[in-house]
C-alpha cells in the first residue's frame, strides 16, 4: 500500500434499537455526514471501511460497507475489524438509549405502556487508541455552536478523540440531511475552524484533508 494511502473507518447513520418485532427507537440521521466522508476518502485514495446503521443513501463505490442496526452490533462490528486503522471517523449517531427487553411478541396497544431503557456502550470512548492513530468524532447538541462549544470540547477529552466536529440543531438551523449546514472543526488542542453555510460533501473534503495533515 502507498505510504500515503491510509485505512480510514467511517461510521455513518443512526443506530435503531428495536422495542418489539415491529418497533424501535432511533434519532433523526440520514446518515448524509458519514457517507459523504467515507466517499472523500475514497476519492483521495484511502481505504475505507464504512460502517453504517440504517440508510436509504446509495454506498460510495470503492468502500467496503457494513450494514448494523443496533449500537452494539456496530461495536462488535469495529471489534470485528483487523490490521491497523490510521484513522477512525465517528459520524455516526448512535443510540445513547435502548430498550431494557425487546419484546418477542407485538406488544398489544390494548393497555398504556412505558419503556424502560439502558444506556448503551460509548463505542469511541471504548476503543483502545492505537498508537498514531487519529480519532475523529462529532458533537450534536442543541443550541448555537458558541453556546455548545464547551460541550464539545469537554467530549473530546472524555471520548480521547483528537477532533470533534460540532453541529447543532436550533429553531432555524436543522443538521439532518441534505442542505447548507454550520459546522465548527475544534481540535484538542483549542484550535478552532469554523464552516458557514457548507454543504457536508463540502465539510467531507476540508475534514479528510485536515486528518491527512493530522496523520503526517
Ligand atoms: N458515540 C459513540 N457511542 C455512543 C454515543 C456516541 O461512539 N453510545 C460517539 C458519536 O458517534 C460521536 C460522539 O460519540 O462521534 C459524540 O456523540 P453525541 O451523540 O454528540 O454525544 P454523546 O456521547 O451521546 O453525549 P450526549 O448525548 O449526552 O450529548
Amino acid at each position: 500500500m502507498k505510504k500515503d494511502r491510509k485505512r480510514i473507518l467511517v461510521t455513518a447513520g443512526s443506530t435503531i434499537e428495536p422495542i418489539d418485532p415491529v418497533r424501535y427507537i432511533s434519532n433523526f440521521s440520514t446518515g448524509l455526514a458519514g457517507y459523504e466522508i467515507a466517499a472523500a476518502c475514497a476519492e483521495r485514495g484511502h481505504k475505507v471501511c464504512l460502517i453504517s446503521g440504517p440508510s436509504s443513501i446509495v454506498p460510495p463505490m470503492k468502500v467496503k460497507v457494513v450494514h448494523v442496526s443496533t449500537a452494539r452490533e456496530m461495536m462488535k462490528a469495529i471489534e470485528g475489524l483487523s490490521g491497523k486503522i490510521d484513522c477512525i471517523v465517528m459520524a455516526a449517531a448512535v443510540c445513547d438509549f435502548r430498550p431494557v427487553k425487546e419484546a418477542k411478541r407485538k406488544i398489544k396497544t390494548k393497555r398504556g405502556f412505558s419503556l424502560n431503557l439502558v444506556r448503551n456502550p460509548d463505542i469511541i470512548a471504548g476503543i483502545k487508541p492505537e498508537k498514531e492513530q487519529i480519532r475523529i468524532g462529532f458533537a450534536l447538541e442543541t443550541g448555537t455552536i458558541e453556546n455548545c462549544r464547551k460541550k464539545a470540547l469537554r467530549k473530546i477529552r472524555k471520548k480521547g478523540l483528537d477532533l470533534i466536529v460540532l453541529n447543532t440543531k436550533t429553531p432555524s438551523l436543522d443538521p439532518f440531511g441534505a442542505g447548507r449546514k454550520d459546522f465548527a472543526l475544534l481540535w484538542k488542542d483549542g484550535r478552532e475552524k469554523r464552516l458557514k453555510g457548507i454543504t457536508k460533501k463540502a465539510m467531507a473534503r476540508i475534514l479528510v484533508e485536515e486528518a491527512e495533515r493530522m496523520m503526517r
